[in-house]
């Protein structure tokens, strides 16, 4: 689903990722791991579009560069820099985000009810995301990533400055999710065999 290929990038004199290759299927939690500086961030750069590599390639779901809008409308990303904005409620973070994935109305209504249960956040669903912890922006931000329900979601350092209960608590729901869509991928398929 996602296949990397002799990636490069250096930014001048410095090289931040030097020939990576890898593949990620449907269904599977992979774990990118390294020191700060390792160029983590940067890959998920060239994952996202944000960044174009200088050699090797990108192929999302096989289809490609995701430079291009409908490849990256199967993505959603948390960046390691908190994307959230201070001024906006949770719930008005969370519209934002839906409206540019052109969600909107009962469809977006529920996506922001999973989304605020998700990060439990709901209490605090009309307070400015200026007034949370660390760890509640962290989470926030990990929701909007979400709130379009994409097949491909990646997480840049999801669980920096958040408390040991709550890491735990968002390791399990990023399983939970795969799961289900692991679920739903096998229910299709099966039902795909059957219909053919
Ligand atoms: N915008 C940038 N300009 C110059 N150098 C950068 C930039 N972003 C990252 N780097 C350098 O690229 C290398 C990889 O950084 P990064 O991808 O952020 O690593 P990680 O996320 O694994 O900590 C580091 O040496 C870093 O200093
Ligand atoms: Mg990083």
């Amino acid at each position: 689903m996602i296949q990397l290929r002799d990636l490069h990038k250096a930014y001048d004199a410095t090289t931040a990722v030097d020939g990576v290759s890898l593949e990620i299927r449907a269904g599977e939690t992979f774990g990118l791991l390294g020191p700060n500086g390792a160029g983590k961030t940067t890959t998920i750069h060239l994952m996202v579009g944000v960044l174009q590599p200088d050699r090797g390639s990108v192929l999302i779901d096989g289809v490609g560069d995701p430079a291009i809008a409908s490849v990256r409308r199967n993505i959603g990303v948390a960046p390691q820099t908190l994307s959230i904005y201070d001024e906006l409620t949770a719930e008005e973070n969370l519209r934002f985000f839906g409206r540019l994935y052109s969600l909107s109305g009962s469809a977006l209504a529920e996506r922001i009810d999973w989304a605020m249960e998700f990060s439990g956040l709901t209490e605090r669903r009309r307070d400015r995301s200026k007034t949370f912890s660390g760890g509640m922006q962290r989470r926030l931000n990990l929701a909007c990533a979400l709130i379009h329900d994409p097949p491909v979601i990646l997480l840049d350092e999801p669980t920096v400055g958040v408390d040991p209960q709550s890491r735990n608590h968002i390791f399990e729901s990023i399983e939970s999710i795969n799961m289900a869509a692991l679920l739903s991928l096998q229910a299709s398929s099966a039902f795909s065999s059957a219909s053919v």
